[in-house]
Parts: structure tokens; C-alpha cells; sequence
């Protein structure tokens, strides 16, 4: 298939990358469910040797997730962490990160909780100011860790500026791209050097996978990426491969309707009278709004929002009433999901920590799924009687 021809985004998650399987003429992309395979002599073989090295069912979606990240390397990982784990052993004991400080709980816990003790030094800070990064920057900083929209308090942070910042001062940009997903936002063409993804999200889109990915062009990154992803070995199954793949050929179209329901339902909660606020980069008057206009392709499919009154056990009362919306962790598949940050996704920041960046205690997270957008409302009407 001429690649030249890949130039919107569906035809892209459908293709690139891709190819009938040579042995067989299959479409779709064999599980090629092998650890190992034959040797003609030691050392001649047809290119796979150990499936935690290659697996061709994992290289068909490594190559598709480049593409669809818009980067030349594209690398899968067992989970997000395991991606995020991945990156960070490039650093070195003494190096300095500078992250969002409203960002996934268990990002968070993996920067402070297990890198802190060998060396990595981290700072979070408000990353809507630009000026909150600069104060931070010291000769040890290695890397800017970028989370947008944030996770939960839907923040959106100017990648391209970040970007600008960054390179002047020869830091690495990584974007944690997990809430937008490729087809909403595309961080390595508005300057940032990696991207991260929890593929478990948006990518995988049917809640039956986890996984995670890295997207970048540096050469020398991606050399010491693939050597560490083999070296480390956090790799995943190529039946998860498969289904990742699979998700992929109708992101574009998943995340359209993911958006316009998102929308529905921030307008109905934004008019209800026991709601305090609604956080969704599309209102107009969402600090990030601008941005997210400009470096997104649609708002996303995520809202969070907060009750009058930030009674804890109102939440509470609130999420375990659901009949539509499931109450859960994770985000990004077809069926919607409900959640309280405070004690689930975000339980392990502490609560000044998360008060700080505004996730208050009623907090409520919102995956707005793939269902008909007036009974995802008339689930939210009968939980807020
Ligand atoms: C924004 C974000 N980044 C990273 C992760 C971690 O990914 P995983 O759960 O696939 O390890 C998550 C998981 O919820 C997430 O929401």
C-alpha cells in the first residue's frame, strides 16, 4: 500500500503500518501468540527471535501507533506506567523533572514513590503559567513531564509553548497525551519530543486491555527506548496488540461521538441547579478554552464536576446511584464511566497536595461514553434528585 496516499487521520489508523499477512493473505493482523521462533542455523532467522525483543504483532501496532501519533518510532508497552517507567530509567540519579502538578495519581506515585529513591529530583507546578516552569529550571533539568488535558481537573497546558520553553533550554517535552488521544491532539507537531499514552484509554477504547505506548522521532532516544523496553521487558501480549489494533481503526470515529456527548452532557450538568462547576475545556470560559481551540481538534470526551456544598458523602451517594454510567476507574471506553477521584484514581496524592491543584472532595469524574446522549442525561437527572 503507497503510504503517500495515508493523509487523513481514519485512513491512517486503518493502514499505516499494516500489511496482509505475508504467510497467509490474512486482513487483519495475525495474534502471532509465539515466544520464540525457529533458527535455520544460530543467528539465521527471519528477524524474530524472542517475542519479549519482537513480536510481529506488537511491531504492526508499534509502526500504526507512530503513525497515528504523527512520529517515526512508536514503541508498546504492558501498561501507561510501564511506558512512563520506561522513560524515566533514560535519566540518570541527581537529573531534575518538572511535571504538571494536577496529573495522574499513579504517575504521581511513580515519580515520588519509586524514582525519588534512586536520585530523580521532581517538582510540580502549575503548568498554565508558563513562568511556574522557568522558576523551576535548573542546569540538572532533564525532562518536562506534561499531562493535557489533566487528569481530572481537565487543565489545558500550551504545548507549543512548553515546547518552545523546553527547547531553548535543551530539556525533553514528553505529553501524556491519554485524555485527548491522537485524533484530538497531536503533541510531537506542536513540538513536543515524546508522547505518552495510557493505550488502555481512548486507544483501546473497549475497556479489555491495558497497555501503554511511547511515540517520538529523536534516533537516539528511540534507540535507548527500544534498548531499555527489551533490556526491562515490560512489553505486552500480542493478543493485547491485536485488540489495541483493532480499537484503533475507529478512534476517529469514537471520539467524535465521545465529544458531541461530552458536550451534551457539560451543557445539562452546567444548567443544574446542585451542581457547583462544571470542568470541560469547551465553555468558553475555561481558562484553557483558547488553547485547547488551538492545539485540539474537538474538547474530548471527559468532564469532571463538583456539587454544591463539597459534601464527600453526597458524592459518594451520587456515584453509587448510577444505572447507566458505571462506577469505576479508567476512562476512554465505549460505556461510561463514573468516578471519584479524591478517593479512587487520586487517592494515593496527598489530600493538601490535591486541594491544592482543586481536586476538592465531592469531585466528580465523568468518561462519557458511546451511548445515547439523553439517557446519559436522565441517568445524571435521576442521581442529582
Ligand atoms: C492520564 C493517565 N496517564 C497514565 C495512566 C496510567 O496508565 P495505565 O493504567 O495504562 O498504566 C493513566 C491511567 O489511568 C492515566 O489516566
Amino acid at each position: 500500500m503507497n503510504n503517500t496516499l495515508f493523509k487523513g487521520f481514519g485512513t491512517r489508523a486503518i493502514h499505516a503500518g499494516l500489511e496482509p499477512d505475508p504467510s497467509t493473505g490474512a486482513v487483519m493482523t495475525p495474534i502471532y501468540q509465539t515466544s520464540t521462533y525457529a533458527q535455520e542455523a544460530p543467528g539465521k532467522h527471519k528477524g524474530y527471535e524472542y517475542s519479549r525483543t519482537h513480536n510481529p504483532t506488537r511491531k504492526a501496532l508499534e509502526a500504526n501507533l507512530a503513525a497515528i501519533e504523527g512520529g517515526k518510532y512508536g514503541l508498546a508497552f504492558a501498561s501507561g506506567l510501564a511506558a512512563i517507567d520506561t522513560l524515566l530509567k533514560t535519566l540518570n540519579p541527581g537529573d531534575e523533572i518538572i511535571s504538571t502538578n494536577d496529573l495522574y495519581g499513579g504517575t504521581y506515585r511513580l515519580f515520588v514513590r519509586v524514582y525519588e529513591k534512586f536520585g530523580l529530583r521532581f517538582h510540580f507546578v502549575p503548568m498554565q503559567q508558563l513562568s511556574s516552569i522557568e522558576e523551576k529550571i535548573t542546569e540538572k533539568t532533564r525532562l518536562i513531564w506534561v499531562e493535557t488535558p489533566t487528569n481530572p481537573m481537565l487543565n489545558v497546558i500550551d504545548i507549543e509553548a512548553v515546547a518552545q520553553l523546553a527547547k531553548t533550554k535543551g530539556i525533553l517535552l514528553a505529553v501524556d497525551n491519554t485524555f485527548a488521544s491522537p485524533y484530538l491532539q497531536q503533541p510531537l507537531k506542536l513540538g513536543a519530543d515524546i508522547v505518552m499514552h495510557s493505550a488502555t484509554k481512548y486507544i483501546g477504547g473497549h475497556s479489555d486491555l491495558v497497555m501503554g505506548a511511547l511515540v517520538l522521532n529523536n534516533d537516539a532516544l528511540a534507540e535507548q527506548l527500544y534498548f531499555l523496553q527489551n533490556a526491562a521487558g515490560a512489553v505486552p501480549g500480542p493478543m493485547d496488540c491485536f485488540l489495541a489494533l483493532r480499537g484503533i481503526k475507529t478512534l476517529h470515529v469514537r471520539m467524535q461521538r465521545h465529544c458531541e456527548n461530552a458536550e451534551k452532557v457539560a451543557r445539562f450538568l452546567r444548567s443544574h441547579p446542585k451542581v457547583e462547576k462544571v470542568f470541560w475545556p469547551g465553555f468558553p470560559d475555561h481558562p484553557g478554552h483558547e488553547i485547547a481551540k488551538k492545539q485540539m481538534r474537538a474538547f474530548g470526551g471527559m468532564i469532571s464536576f463538583t456539587m454544591k456544598g463539597d459534601s464527600i458523602e453526597e458524592a459518594f451517594r451520587a456515584v453509587s446511584s448510577f444505572k447507566i454510567f458505571t462506577l469505576a476507574e479508567s476512562l476512554g471506553g465505549v460505556e461510561s464511566l463514573a468516578g471519584h477521584p479524591a478517593t479512587m484514581t487520586h487517592a494515593s496524592i496527598p489530600r493538601e497536595e490535591r486541594l491544592k491543584a482543586g481536586l476538592s472532595d465531592s469531585l466528580i469524574r465523568l468518561s462519557v461514553g458511546l451511548e445515547d446522549a439523553d439517557d446519559l442525561i436522565s441517568d445524571l437527572k435521576q442521581v442529582l434528585q
